[in-house]
């Protein structure tokens, strides 16, 4: 019997989202003009995740968002677990993106007998499924090659800096880092924005975890807006903190851009109770209505994730979208 090809073998881009987030990946769908792929999720009555996708994805090329804010581990399993289903459906490839990685604090080993939960993060993704990890600016760089396979890191700052630029006037500003440890980083920023750096020479007590101990401020901040960039905002203490210490060497006025809004325990209280001006952030993570606050801009990351998507499914460059800028 002759088997004639009738179909067109076409490659399909298809968007796939768990529940940690539904409303920025309905927003990233729009801007790529397709559909969310319907799913069927749910928890069995012990509390295990069930997930199916409502459609063939054969051959596909699927994109499966999912941000692990807030309950991190059952976020994450549900999105390992939609990575197997598409697996075993015979995705063609299969890209994780993760707005937000969660664990990605745990890179290394900072005393015996601790694990690196982000390389095991990296296995899991792997194990899954993903051919792929999508994420954005990651808690370091280094967390790329845990990943045994492509991973496109994104980053926000171009998006933060045009908002700045568009708002303040930036020639009284300096950039300032308030971890040593991410001063290419900031580096990059102060290049962008044409300001001096400085940096802020953060101990942490490591015999309680969160509580966190700002030292010296080095570099010109004196008279200046202090820019201060991170990479998340956790319970608040680093920024708040680091703002302080930016005022006591005579900063006059301080604002932060810090892409991830973990906001956990005292952060909204505390960052809204300081005296830093402005605080930006990205919706990577969800901002409930009673996590905001009025100095609290949520710039939205949609744009971004929407065209590194394209540049992957139509293979052309992600590198691209950032020349110039990291
Ligand atoms: C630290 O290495 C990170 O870049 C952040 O500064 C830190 O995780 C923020 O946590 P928190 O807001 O709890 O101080």
């Amino acid at each position: 019997m002759e088997v004639t090809i009738s179909r067109p073998t076409h490659k399909k881009l298809m968007l796939v989202s768990g529940r940690a987030y539904p409303e920025l990946a309905e927003e990233v769908a729009a801007l790529l003009g397709v559909a969310l792929v319907p799913t069927e999720i749910r928890e069995f009555p012990d509390g295990e995740v069930y997930c199916r996708v409502a459609e063939s994805v054969r051959g596909c090329d699927v994109f499966v968002i999912q941000s692990h804010g807030y309950p991190v581990n059952g976020w994450i399993m549900e999105q390992l677990i939609l990575l197997d289903s598409l697996k075993r459906a015979s995705a063609k490839r299969i890209s994780a993106v993760v707005p937000y990685y969660g664990y990605s604090r745990q890179d290394k080993k900072s005393r015996g007998r601790e694990p690196i939960s982000a390389r095991l993060m990296a296995d899991l993704y792997k194990t899954a499924g993903a051919t792929r990890l999508m994420s954005v600016d990651l808690h370091a760089a280094q967390i790329q090659g845990f990943f045994d396979g492509p991973v496109d890191h994104l980053f926000a700052m171009p998006i933060f800096c045009d908002y700045i630029i568009d708002k303040y006037d930036t020639s009284e500003f300096t950039v300032v880092t308030p971890d040593a440890g991410r001063i290419r980083v900031a580096d990059n920023w102060s290049d962008r924005l044409s300001a001096p750096l400085a940096i802020i020479h953060k101990r942490r007590d490591p015999a309680q975890a969160n509580v966190v101990h700002v030292n010296e401020v080095v570099g010109r901040v004196r008279g200046r807006t202090c820019l201060l960039v991170d990479d998340m905002i956790g319970t608040g203490g680093t920024l708040v903190q680091a703002s302080e210490a930016l005022f006591d060497n005579g900063a006059a006025k301080v604002i932060v851009c810090a892409t991830h809004p973990v906001l956990s325990g005292p952060a909204v209280d505390q960052l809204k109770n300081s005296r830093i001006s402005e605080v930006v952030v990205m919706n990577t993570l969800p901002v409930p209505a009673e996590k905001r606050f009025d100095t609290l801009t949520v710039l939205s990351i949609a744009p971004l994730l929407a065209r590194a998507i394209r540049e992957v499914f139509e293979d052309g460059s992600v590198t691209r979208l950032f020349d110039g800028a990291a």
